[in-house]
């Protein structure tokens, strides 16, 4: 019994040394410890070069929307954060957790406002259609991108809408279209080709093309692609009516090009403008581009070249738009903006 008495003592002994050594150590800041144990290789390495994750800002992860430049960058940070947070949240919209790619370079070109061509106005319309149902649409410019944001979203992706040369170049590409050597690529099903013009793009051909008009109203056999369509009807309603007491004696003759204005191509010939300029006491404008061919009606004033609000400010200040035959679809659209 006798000799059990020391051991007893000293193993309190030891536990009480081994306890303070734990009290010692809760009680200093971490970077103490190495050299407590005797330096190591973090010795060097002082508190400041350590990254203190309470003391980032949340403002330098993410700026406030309020500043954040108006383009395709800003765009995705905003939507790609609405979608993690309504994701976390469990309160996603309907169609916001459906991602569309917009890959199709008018698209960048209207977000940017670096260009306004029919391919930008139809862009536009789609962004509009894309808000108003609810859908989450990421800027992507090009095919290494799309694959980026296809390995992170995967099944979210509902749908790139691109251009023709990425789909084929996508579908060229091992690394970029889905296989079963890689399983992880961007199936060539969710790819869609924006064509402005009738041809049928890709491997999946017409289903898979999509065109902004009706061509197959033209009445030329044209293979249908996917009519999609766009609307003016924001930039139109946004104008002020002009009643038809003020507005000028004037017809507007819709031409791009001063080859719509070739006699065997143009609608209507050169005699035509005079004969109703003499019926009906109207002037004809017109915005073309270019110099003036022999083949111009002379009665035909041009006002060249112009900035998309003159257009809508000649156009709403007409009686007539007069279509010349070229494009063939295109005419009824802007008759919107005429109100009649
Ligand atoms: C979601 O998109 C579908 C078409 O894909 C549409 O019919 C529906 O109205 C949209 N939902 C909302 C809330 O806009």
């Amino acid at each position: 019994m006798g000799a059990k008495v020391p051991f007893q003592q000293y193993l309190i002994l030891i536990l009480l040394v081994l306890g303070g050594i734990v009290i010692l150590n809760l009680c200093m800041p971490p970077t103490s410890y190495p050299p407590l144990f005797g330096g190591g290789v973090q010795s060097e390495l002082h508190q400041a070069d350590l990254v203190q994750p309470a003391r980032l800002e949340f403002t330098a992860l993410r700026r406030p929307v309020a500043t954040l430049p108006k383009n395709w960058v800003s765009h995705n940070e905003i939507a790609i954060q609405a979608l993690f947070q309504c994701m976390q949240n469990v309160n996603c919209g309907q169609n916001q957790t459906k991602i569309v790619l917009l890959q199709y370079h008018p698209f960048i070109d209207e977000i940017q406002e670096t260009h306004e061509g029919g391919e930008v106005i139809w862009a536009r319309s789609t962004v509009r259609a894309l808000e108003r149902l609810g859908y989450t649409f990421i800027y992507s410019p090009n095919n290494d991108r799309a694959i980026q944001l296809y390995h992170i979203f995967r099944g979210l992706i509902t749908a790139i809408f691109t251009e023709e040369s990425d789909v084929n170049g996508c579908y060229k590409d091992p690394k970029c279209i889905q296989s079963v050597k890689n399983p992880s690529g961007i199936p060539l099903w969710k790819l869609f080709a924006w064509n402005w013009w009738t041809g049928a793009v890709g491997p999946l051909k017409n289903k898979w093309t999509m065109n902004p008009e009706d061509y197959q109203l033209e009445g030329k056999g044209f293979r249908p692609n996917n009519y999609l369509g766009y609307s003016v009807e924001p930039a139109c309603s946004a104008r002020p009516f002009v009643p038809h007491s003020e507005r000028k004696r004037q017809a507007y003759v819709l031409a791009k090009e001063m080859s719509y204005f070739v006699p065997k191509q143009t609608a209507w010939a050169s005699d035509f403008y005079d004969d109703a300029h003499k019926a009906a006491d109207v002037e004809f404008v017109s915005g073309v581009r270019g110099q003036p061919t022999p083949d111009f009606p002379s009665r035909l004033t041009n006002l060249g070249y112009m900035t998309p609000s003159d257009f809508y400010d000649h156009l709403s200040h007409s009686l007539v738009l007069v279509g010349v035959g070229s494009p063939l679809t295109q005419v009824p659209l802007y008759l919107l903006i005429l109100q009649i």
